[in-house]
């Protein structure tokens, strides 16, 4: 969703804003604007585009003023445009406002306001709450703290705010519900903003608003947490911070995608270090090892998730069905939320995220705790929303996932719960002990084979100059690799806009195969392991129907190849395992399309990285 960032503090406040917002762009990437206070007044500029564009448009703004805030957005409320761009004004001038979230009360406010003379510029939600926040300093005569809080109070929604009174200029009051905030603490300055990436080289301490909480961020001062709702103080908890540089830039590559594809042999082995000791003969996972009782009474295990990491829950329907022998069901948290659905004191429900924000999966766990059930989450961001959620976890180390198409995310989320299957299994007896050692070792040489599987991108690239101008896409897949084809056909809609469905391969019949002719191309992932004969069958049905069949097979196959137009070859493993190396030539083969159509790769049209609104 949006991306904030605010600076108080003794350095100029500009670059620290532009080069924050560059950072968080992935989160939103429609309009960008920064407000500046040079001392005496208001420096804003705003603008529909990108944050190139916004720095384009500032040329202008010659200030070295100490106190910024800036915004990328991601449309809500109004079409994305000058106006309708953060931050927002009131209508004295005084205040400013940056908001990242959604006001859902914001139409009676603004009756009630327009009725007491405002008068709106924007379409925003935002632009009510920043005059409703000056009604009622005005009103009642109060500092802007007390007055946002008093607001705050009376809006229904999510938000992670920013707000600046021109006339108090030595503080910036911020406040977090539903949306991310943190606060980099530095010698005499802070630094705010959706995630810790616009200030890792200024400082490693930071502090994580919880849901609820307001500060007032004051120059000279330490800071001040109160509870929005009774005014409590919460005394801040500062963090160390585990990003580093280097980790958030692109290292060489045109795209943060192809540096996250390329990464993952790595990050696949920072997720097991520690964790997965093969020569031992064992799995340890303290998330796991404190409630394995809970795991093991567990009638059933509910996943719930989304985009991306649902595709991993489904894959980790498979594999835990199959090793432990648990029954697994797995929901879209944005359909699980609001359905009513059943849960029960014995189900264990496993939330799965990248970004630990995502406001659906945020509101399935609190739903799903309030029933009873133990929740355990999975999940990339250190200290993210969901992961302090949850009862328990264990996150993936992927590393900061900043192209918006999740790609390591997915992988290292598999590694994990493939390693919790295999925790499991090895508790209930459900593998034999040398089909569990044998998993243990074939995990162990998932990263050396993911790096093998990364050779096959020029064959990607040769591929993707054949079909990057197909209007549809289909990709079949079998057992463990129906999942990756749906993964497949997401990434290849997401970032080329080329329209792609995922099938399990035997539904084909059952009507997709009405779309095949010579123009359709159908990606079939077939590995070896499996339901590989099944599979040639479904090939057999596409070739007769001179559907265009680009394969994925196991290294030294020559059934398929006979078949197939085009295969890419990855190498063997065992049919659970076979995801973790199916996947990445369909992700090569997305990039490859997606840039050779000239679409943006990393911030897709339409998107955001972390969907902080339902
Ligand atoms: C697709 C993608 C999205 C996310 C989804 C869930 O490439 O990135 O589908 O997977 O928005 O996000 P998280 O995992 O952060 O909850």
């Amino acid at each position: 969703m949006c991306g904030i960032v605010g600076y108080i503090g003794h350095r100029e406040a500009y670059p620290i804003i532009i080069k924050g917002l560059k950072r968080l762009e992935y989160r939103g990437y429609d309009s960008a604007g920064l407000i500046l206070y040079d001392g005496n007044d208001l420096k804003l500029s705003k603008t529909k585009g990108k944050v190139s564009d916004l720095e384009e448009i500032s040329k202008e703004i010659t200030t070295n003023g100490t106190i910024g805030m800036g915004h990328t957005r991601w449309a809500t409320h109004g079409v994305p445009n000058d106006v309708n761009s953060h931050p927002h004004l009131s209508n004295s001038g005084n205040l400013a406002i940056i908001h990242n979230g959604i006001i859902e009360n914001y139409e009676p406010l603004k009756k009630e306001l327009i009725k007491r003379g405002y008068i709106f510029h924007s379409d925003t939600d935002t632009e009510v709450l920043v005059n409703l926040i000056e009604e009622v300093q005005k009103k009642e005569k109060l500092k802007l703290g007390k007055a946002v809080q008093v607001a705050l109070n009376q809006v229904v929604g999510a938000y992670a705010i920013c707000v600046f009174d021109k006339q108090n200029p030595d503080e910036i009051v911020v406040a977090r519900l539903g949306s991310p905030l943190a606060i980099g603490v530095g010698e005499n300055e802070y630094f705010i903003a959706s995630d810790a990436s616009p200030f890792i080289e200024y400082t490693s301490n930071a502090i994580y608003l919880e849901d609820e909480e307001m500060a007032i961020v004051r120059m000279h001062k330490p800071l001040k947490i109160r509870k929005i709702k009774d005014d409590s103080l919460v005394d801040p908890y500062i963090q160390e911070l585990q990003m580093n540089l280097e980790q958030i830039e692109k290292g060489g590559y045109d795209h943060f995608m192809l540096k996250e594809i390329y990464e993952q042999p790595n990050v696949i082995k920072d997720t097991y270090r520690g964790r997965l000791h093969a020569n031992k003969g064992l799995i340890q996972m303290a998330g796991i090892e404190d409630n394995l009782e809970k795991f093991l009474n567990a009638d059933r295990i509910l996943i719930v998730a989304c985009g991306t990491s649902w595709h991993a829950g489904l894959v980790a329907e498979y594999i835990i069905e199959e090793f432990a022998r648990i029954p697994v069901e797995v929901e879209y948290a944005s359909e699980f939320r609001y359905r009513n659905p059943i849960i029960n004191k014995n189900d264990v429900v496993i939330a799965i995220s990248q970004s630990g924000e995502t406001a659906d999966t945020l509101a399935a766990i609190k739903l799903s705790k309030e029933k009873g059930a133990f929740v355990f989450g999975v999940c990339n961001v250190v200290g993210s929303s969901i992961s302090r959620e949850t009862h328990a976890g264990a996150y993936t180390h992927a590393g900061p996932e900043i192209g918006v198409a999740s790609t390591k995310a997915f992988t290292t989320q598999i590694t994990v719960l493939t390693m919790i299957a295999l925790r499991l299994a090895k508790a209930k007896g459900t593998l034999s002990n040398s089909d569990f050692h044998r998993y243990l070792q074939e995990l162990e040489l998932i990263p050396e084979k993911v790096a093998e599987a990364l050779t096959t991108n020029d064959k990607a690239k040769e591929i993707a100059a054949k079909f990057k101008d197909a209007p549809n896409c289909l990709y079949l897949g079998r057992g463990y690799n129906f999942p990756v084809a749906l993964e497949g056909a997401l990434k290849l809609k997401e970032i080329s806009y080329i329209h792609a469905e995922g099938y399990p391969a035997a539904e084909m019949k059952h009507g997709p195969i009405a779309l095949i002719d010579e123009h359709m191309p159908v990606v079939v992932i077939a590995p070896k392991q499996g339901h590989y004969d099944k599979v040639v069958s479904n090939i057999q049905e596409i070739k007769s129907r001179s559907g265009k069949i680009i394969a994925v097979v196991t290294k030294g196959d020559t059934q398929v190849r006979e078949l197939a137009d085009y295969v890419i070859e990855i190498p063997n493993t065992s049919d659970a395992l076979s995801p973790l190396l199916t996947t990445i030539p369909l992700q090569l083969l997305s990039y490859h399309i997606a840039v050779m159509r000239g679409c943006n790769v990393d911030q897709p049209r339409n998107l955001a990285k972390s969907v902080t609104v339902e």
